[in-house]
């Protein structure tokens, strides 16, 4: 029976240590990745085991301009806003990637705890609440928050500063390049292999080229020799083939 209400405590008191969770988690932008921040994108931490009393609330990740996100109300996020009206300029903010709280699953499972989220991964053609590129040109900052029918009933901290890269030109010939060296790099192969086969063609040529001839000549001969060839002399006839046989 002790045990039993020792459970139950400590049940109780893990629930409220998640409940108090969401309240005070803060977005992280995710360290083990090089490409955590790019001119486009950013990759931010899963926030794994804080919805876990929320299983089929909705969460939403809400992304904000950082020169206007300290003005912005909980009010003004209950109405979920798309992307194309954040790109419009309609709004400082937008909201994405819904799922209900039970897709942040608690885990001890190192694939679970290492799961993270890229935003700015979709390229948005209509008025959804899409996933869309972001502008290297500005600084964000993102929460997560949580909608019902009556509007925003609980939300996390705001990120800090995400500053995306600048330099996209330089981005872009780092990037780009790779994906064309790569291309380079096979065809440059190709153009190795075929000249160095050229290249032993033209001196096996050259060195067999008597012997060669002999034996075609020799060959010829047996083939009925045409009367043409009876009045060619040696020298005329080695140096056509070998002429030839250089060009071919
Ligand atoms: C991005 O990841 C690198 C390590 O890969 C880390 O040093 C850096 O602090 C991260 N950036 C941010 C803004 O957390
Ligand atoms: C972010 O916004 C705050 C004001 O809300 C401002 O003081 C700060 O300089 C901004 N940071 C950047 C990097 O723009
Ligand atoms: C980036 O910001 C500068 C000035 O702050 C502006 O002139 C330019 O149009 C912006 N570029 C984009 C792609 O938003």
């Amino acid at each position: 029976m002790d045990l039993y209400i020792k459970l139950g405590l400590l049940l109780v008191m893990s629930i409220a240590v998640d409940a108090s969770d969401v309240s005070d988690y803060i977005p992280q932008i995710a360290q083990n990745i090089t490409t955590n921040i790019t001119d486009r994108t950013f990759v931010l931490v899963q926030p794994n085991c804080i919805f876990n009393q929320y299983t089929t609330t909705n969460v939403w990740v809400v992304i904000a301009l950082n020169k206007s996100f300290s003005n912005l109300k909980d009010s003004d996020f209950s109405t979920p806003v798309p992307y194309s009206s954040f790109k419009n300029g309609l709004y400082d903010y937008y909201h994405t990637l819904l799922v209900s709280g039970g897709k942040y699953p608690c885990s001890t499972g190192d694939s679970a705890s290492n799961k993270v989220i890229l935003i700015g991964s979709e390229t948005c053609k209509d008025n959804t609440f899409c996933n869309g590129v972001l502008s290297n040109n500005q600084t964000y900052r993102v929460k997560f928050i949580l909608l019902n029918s009556t509007g925003i009933f609980d939300k996390t901290q705001w990120s800090s500063e995400i500053i995306l890269q600048k330099d996209k030109s330089l981005l872009g010939l780092n990037v780009l390049p790779s994906g064309r060296s790569g291309g380079m790099i096979v065809l440059t192969s190709i153009l190795s292999v075929l000249l160095a086969i050229l290249l032993v063609s033209v001196i096996a040529a050259l060195a067999l080229g008597s012997r060669d001839i002999c034996w075609k000549r020799s060959v010829y001969n047996e083939k009925s020799v045409s009367s043409k060839m009876d009045f060619m002399t040696h020298s005329t006839y080695r140096s056509r083939y070998d002429h030839m046989y250089l060009v071919s």
